[in-house]
């Protein structure tokens, strides 16, 4: 039977993403009626969420026809979770206080469904020590929260208090609605991503251009569908994904450090950096006066897919490394899975013109010992998803 989501929205700019979010529910098939409160009628329009929704929208509470035909008893006992998008601090408080004088209050006050709420306001009222205590009570009450992210706010201040974006907002229903469906459920799965970075002395360093936006998506899709991720990161500019334990790093020796444990599934995705200083200088090195430029020599760094490989107890059951080309793709792709002793390689070209370091969209090839999938162009958070599908499936 298809699943529906009562779906309330509060009164902030965030409210917008409401939209996205009753889009992404109905391409989900997942039935959605909303309850939006006064504040947000100011944000968005009750006939947009209507028209998005396909269903009227519920906003007054003493309002005789829907009692009679849905009152808030019935919005909610009609709907398998309850779900508030943007939760301002004002609905926080409203909860954590049991208070109940508007139709959203009520609802949330009367419903015995699981309760989600996505966060959003200014840093400062979030990190308020009112609001904190609020959350703690929700959080004793056992109510489920996504977010709030760090980033940019509309009101021009950087912080925590960002709402959660509309597509983790629905991994998060998702989980909700049927945990035990996820595919990846109680799996552990290790990511590395990001570039690693070989000191030089203590103010250079040797490094490339990964972004880390390949990884962190890995991470993300693999979150979204149940997995217990661990993330660690080389040096990026990409903001902490939530619901992922991160371990952040400079070097490839810490990254290999970072990368002990027992997991049911091995990614690396990480420019790792091949070779390091012999010895970085502990000074800044200077110039001289006679001109001479420093000469220095390198040592290879430990490689961190090829040691996770090694056959052994503790090995995953499913390695996977990355091969990142800039010519011979496959055939380079194919050598460094038997080098390596990986099950599966992501292969991708990642010369200049492919525009694959720091670009949004990848083309890759997944190699394994028994053939070669090609995979169109996709944005990375695509070949993310499928990527972790394709894992799903041969963890089964
Ligand atoms: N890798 C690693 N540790 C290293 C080097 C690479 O874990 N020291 C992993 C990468 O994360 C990736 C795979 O090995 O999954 C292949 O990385 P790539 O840079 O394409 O290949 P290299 O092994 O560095 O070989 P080459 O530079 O000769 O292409």
């Amino acid at each position: 039977m298809s699943k529906s989501v009562l779906l309330i929205i509060g009164g902030g700019i965030a409210a917008y993403k409401g939209l996205e979010l009753i889009r992404l529910l109905k391409t989900r098939g997942i039935g959605v009626r909303v309850i939006m409160t006064k504040a947000a009628e100011e944000f968005v329009t009750p006939l947009s969420v209507a028209s998005l929704s396909g269903e009227k929208v519920h906003s007054a509470l003493f309002n005789l026809t829907d009692e009679v035909e849905m009152g808030h008893i019935e919005l909610s006992r009609s709907a398998d979770l309850v779900v508030v998008v943007p939760a301002t601090a004002d609905l926080i408080a409203k909860m954590a206080s049991g208070l109940a004088n508007d139709l959203a209050s009520t609802t949330l006050l009367a419903t015995d469904k699981k309760v989600l709420i996505a966060p959003a306001m200014n840093v400062r009222m979030w990190l308020h020590a009112a609001t904190q205590r609020n959350i703690a009570t929700l959080k004793s009450d056992s109510i489920h929260f996504i977010g709030p992210n760090e980033g940019d706010m509309a009101c021009g201040e950087f912080g925590p208090g960002r709402m959660a974006e509309p597509v983790e907002i629905l991994a998060a229903i998702e989980k909700l609605l049927s945990p035990s469906a996820l595919p990846l459920k109680g799996r552990k799965i290790l990511i590395t991503a990001g570039p690693t970075r070989e000191p030089i002395d203590p103010v250079r360093y040797i490094s490339n251009y990964s972004s880390g936006k390949q990884g962190y998506a890995i991470a993300e899709a693999a979150r979204d569908i149940g997995a217990d991720v661990t993330l660690v990161s080389g040096p990026v500019s990409l903001a902490k994904p939530v619901g992922i334990t991160v371990s952040n790093v400079q070097t490839a020796d810490e990254m290999l450090k970072a990368c002990d444990g027992i997991y049911d599934v091995v990614i690396c995705a990480a420019a790792v950096a091949d070779w390091k200083v012999t010895k970085p200088a502990s000074h800044k090195i200077k110039k001289t006066k006679s001109g001479e430029v420093p000469v220095l020599s390198f040592i290879e760094n430990p490689d961190i897919l090829a040691t996770l490989s090694k056959p052994g107890k503790s090995r995953a059951k499913l390695v996977v490394g990355f091969a990142a080309e800039t010519e011979n793709v496959i055939e380079y792709a194919k050598a460094k899975l038997t080098k390596k002793g990986c099950d599966l390689i992501v292969a991708n070209d990642v010369s200049e013109t492919s525009g694959v370091f720091g670009g949004d969209k990848n083309t890759v090839h997944i190699v394994n010992p028994k053939g070669v999938e090609d995979w169109p162009n996709l944005s990375k958070a695509e070949v993310a998803r499928r990527l972790m599908t394709h894992i799903a499936g041969l963890l089964k």
